[in-house]
């Protein structure tokens, strides 16, 4: 059978990576892919972006399914629109994947029902997202609500930090960097400070059942040691250990489940990949950071180098509606990718430089492309995030030196990585 991916970073790539192992699935196209998807033979770009046009190409192609990667296609209506036409696609609807577009609309929808996170409030009115932060101090943290490719969020230490964010996000619009604004105009989310540690909790969902996906981490700081600015993400690795099993548990039973019932109560059933970010405090008590509708990446990277299951199995069950009938494999070793991003990234990413020293790949050790494209014959570089180094190892720290051993035949100027990958998983 035929299968589409759409999207064009390492998550796209690991899905039509996995996608092309099924024995069932003879063709992985991916719209548009990278130089990654365009140099493996059993993967086929597709110069299309147009959703009218994605549609036509799946249907005329007889495409059996389209995995949806990444969240503005999502968010824009593009399962909505493959369902009108007939198509099998496995992603949420526009409406549900306002868990991740919209912060104000997660926060409320979890107030309801009963699902644990940090307090919050929500304000379109800038004086009066200043008096929260006057009587409530700090640490505090300030959400824009809209889509905001990682930049709309400010953890403030100090009130001033948190001032500032406030005006940026409500009064200074025309200076935001790509937050997209909802329905009603600029708008933040308040909401209380929660320490702990974070954990990728994502699971598989055909809108009633759900079935786990292996845990991850990833590491968003530019810099080792969690120093330096946010970026996309610069690394992650699977299984998770902070999510032990009573803490999956109670992610499962409060979080998850209520979600799927809440959502589907409603009138707009979750289906596709539920991501929860998660902040597991000293108790091992989870509460959800936020909800977004699709993988994460890098963590698909290292948790589908794990899946021993079929990945397109998986999706056809879950397009059925019959996940209930599913329990997936799992590779008992540790994944673990490394991201290697561009000169400049995250504020100005360079793009055009020549990539060499790529190992072959292996089902234990991969290469995933993002940010590459061919040019001329020649791989450059395209985008921010350019490359993600993962492997196996018995152990995180096994995992992390296969990983870098990877990742140290590669060669582009300006390249700029991590050192310590992992490095919480390590010290545990
Ligand atoms: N309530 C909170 N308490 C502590 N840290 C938070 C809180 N909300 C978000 N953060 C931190 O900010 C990061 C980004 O916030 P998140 O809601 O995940 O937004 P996005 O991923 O859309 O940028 C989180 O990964 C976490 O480190
Ligand atoms: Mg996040």
């Amino acid at each position: 059978m035929k299968t589409l991916v759409v999207g064009s970073g390492g998550r796209e790539h690991a899905l039509a990576w996995k996608l092309a192992m099924s024995p069932k699935v003879q063709t992985v196209f991916v719209a548009p892919g990278n130089g990654g998807t365009e140099a493996d033979p059993k993967l086929h770009n597709v110069p299309i972006t147009d959703f009218g046009a994605l549609a036509d190409f799946a249907q005329r192609e007889k495409i059996a399914l389209t995995v949806v990667g990444p969240e503005a296609p999502l968010a824009a209506g593009i399962v909505d629109l493959f369902r009108a036409r007939g198509l099998r696609v496995f992603g949420p609807t526009r409406a549900a994947a306002q868990l991740e577009s919209s912060k104000a609309f997660a926060k409320e929808f979890m107030q309801r029902h009963g699902i644990p996170t940090a307090k919050h409030a929500s304000y379109t009115d800038p004086a009066a997202a200043h008096a929260h932060v006057d009587s409530n101090g700090v640490p505090i943290v300030i959400k824009a609500d809209g889509l905001a490719a990682g930049k709309g969020v400010v953890v403030a230490m100090s009130a001033a930090e948190a001032h500032e964010a406030i005006d940026w996000m409500l009064v200074d619009t025309a200076n935001q960097l790509g937050v997209q604004h909802n329905a009603g105009g600029a708008r933040v989310v308040i909401e209380e400070f929660l320490v702990g540690e974070e954990a990728s909790f994502i699971v598989v969902s055909d809108g009633r059942h759900a079935v786990s996906l292996a845990t991850s981490q990833d590491h968003k700081r530019l810099l080792d040691h969690d120093q330096g600015p946010n970026t996309g993400g610069m690394g992650a690795y699977s299984p998770a250990p902070v999510v032990t099993p009573n803490v999956h548990a109670k992610a499962m039973h409060e979080i998850i489940q209520p979600t799927l019932a809440g959502m589907a109560a409603e009138g707009t059933p979750f289906t596709g990949f539920l991501y929860a970010g998660l902040m597991v405090d000293d108790h091992g008590q989870p509460r959800t950071v936020e909800f977004n509708c699709r993988l994460g990446d890098p963590e698909t990277q290292p948790i589908l180098m794990r899946l021993k299951s079929d990945l397109f199995d998986l999706l056809m069950h879950a397009t059925d509606g019959t996940l209930d009938q599913v329990e997936l494999k799992w590779d008992r070793r540790t994944a673990l990718g490394v991201v290697m991003a561009a000169h400049g990234y995250p504020l100005a990413p360079r793009k055009g430089d020549a990539i060499t020293g790529l190992p072959p790949d292996a089902d234990d050790a991969m290469v995933f492309h993002a940010g590459t494209t061919m040019q001329d014959g020649t791989l450059v570089t395209s985008g921010g995030r350019v490359l993600c180094a993962t492997a196996l190892g018995d152990s995180v720290k096994l995992a992390q030196q296969h990983a870098y051993d990877l990742l140290h035949g590669i060669r582009f100027d300006g390249a700029q990585y991590r050192r310590d990958i992992g490095f919480r998983a390590i010290k545990r």
